[in-house]
């Protein structure tokens, strides 16, 4: 094999990787027909409405309900579990912030089940050790793109009656056993934030196929309005306003006709470059479950605990082969990125919801309370993927990952 890049040899890859944009003229089209007809808000408008049409349609769903964000969804499933304050939601400790501050804003507690160092998704029988009477739904989050392993944490829903929400923010359309995400649980929570698979810059919607999960979440998307309620007016819920517009539904409902295909693109990438790696000593990609396929956001792998490198030594061998890639993701487990909630300092000088007096005591955010995800981030190494890189990428990825993880040593 010819010397590493790192150490005066010449790169795998010689120029940087193809760029590429997500909206054209279908987008521009949807548009002119928002900006001709003047009217850029939901109520009165009709693009929202069929983008939420098919996107339900797309899952097979009754209700999908916009939002402004990724967050917002979120927010949009946990008010349809509409649980009490200091109410308990079992989550994953590597996410987006934008998964956890909807809890904690809904007066709710998160509580973070270990994660499976090879699937980077929930550990199952961390689940289960976090139940407690207080647990009002349990949030997997397929990471990276990668389906979480959906059969036994429905079980547990079923036998304990506890509400599924799924954050599928980076896994549209990952499929589980033959099902899309978001549909195996109760409800589905999807970011069309600017780096997803489908996007409007920032947005977000709600999918459910229950009707009264489907009713609630779009009350509290428009400030627990009931439409049929117009004069006087009248508010159900409380609620925030977290309208999506009408020139986000437009780019929305060109993107839902586009998706699909996006994320055949990047699961043929992803799925080349893994059996790519088969036999590739140090290092091993994010394993997918049997029966499943991501929809790979990013590609993830972990360097071996006793490789002759870190995570970001290999990087930089990495890189200097002439191609992108990251170490560990967040850095930590959400929890200690976040002041508020690693201090539970929140709303003035109160740590509101911890302090509630139906919540839990004693509940402590600190180094340590995952030790499998903290092991796992500090190995863990993350390429970018786009539908537009081809094979010669996907191969370039593959000679350059063998070529540093077969020859490079600290
Ligand atoms: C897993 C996950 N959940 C939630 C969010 C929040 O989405 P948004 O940024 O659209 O609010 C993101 C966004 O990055 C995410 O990746």
């Amino acid at each position: 094999m010819s010397k590493l890049a790192i150490e005066g040899g010449e790169a795998v890859r010689k120029r940087p990787l193809p760029g590429g944009k997500k909206v054209g003229k279908e987008e521009l089209k949807e548009l002119v027909d928002v900006i001709d007809s003047g009217h850029l808000y939901r109520h009165g408008g009709t693009k929202v409405i069929q983008f939420e049409k098919a996107f339900a349609q797309l899952h097979g769903v009754s209700h999908a309900v916009a939002s402004n964000s990724g967050t917002s969804s979120i927010h949009v499933g946990i008010a349809m579990v509409n649980p009490s304050p200091g109410d308990e939601i079992i989550t994953c400790p590597v996410t987006d912030l934008g998964s956890i501050l909807p809890i904690v804003f809904h007066n709710c507690i998160p509580i973070f089940a270990d994660l499976n160092p090879e699937t980077y998704n929930a550990d199952i029988e961390s689940i289960k050790a976090n139940i407690t009477p207080k647990t009002k739904a349990i949030m997997p989050i397929h990471l990276f793109g990668n389906p979480s392993d959906m059969d036994p944490i429905v079980d547990i829903s079923k036998r304990k009656g506890i509400p599924i929400i799924e954050d599928c923010s980076q896994a549209h359309l990952a499929l589980y056993k033959g099902k899309k995400v978001g549909t195996l649980g109760d409800i589905g929570c999807f970011s069309l934030q600017q780096s997803k698979h489908m996007t409007t810059g920032a947005g977000g919607v709600t999918i459910t196929d229950n009707r009264d999960y489907g009713e609630r979440g779009s009350f509290f998307m428009d400030k627990g309005q009931h439409q049929d309620w117009q004069w006087p007016r009248k508010y159900g819920d409380i609620a925030l306003n977290y309208h999506m517009n009408e020139l986000s539904g437009a780019v929305a409902l060109a993107q839902v006709k586009k998706v699909q295909d996006v994320v055949n693109r990047r699961r043929k990438n992803g799925e080349m470059l893994t059996s790519l790696l088969d036999g590739v000593p140090n290092i091993k990609p994010q394993k997918v479950l049997p029966d499943c396929h991501g929809s790979y956001w990013l590609y993830g792998l972990t360097v071996n605990p006793d490789a002759p490198f870190t995570a970001s030594q290999f990087v930089k061998a990495y890189t200097a082969e002439g191609l992108p890639a990251s170490p560990s993701y967040i850095g930590k487990p959400i929890f200690m990125c976040s002041i508020a909630i690693s201090e539970q300092k929140t709303f003035g000088d109160s740590s509101h919801p911890w302090d509630h007096p139906n919540a839990r005591k004693g509940i402590k955010y600190t180094e340590g309370l995952c030790p499998k995800t903290e092991d796992m981030l500090n190995r863990m190494v993350t390429l970018p993927m786009a539908e537009w890189y081809g094979e010669e990428e996907v191969k370039d990825m593959a000679a350059a990952l063998r070529k540093v993880a077969t020859q490079y040593k600290v």
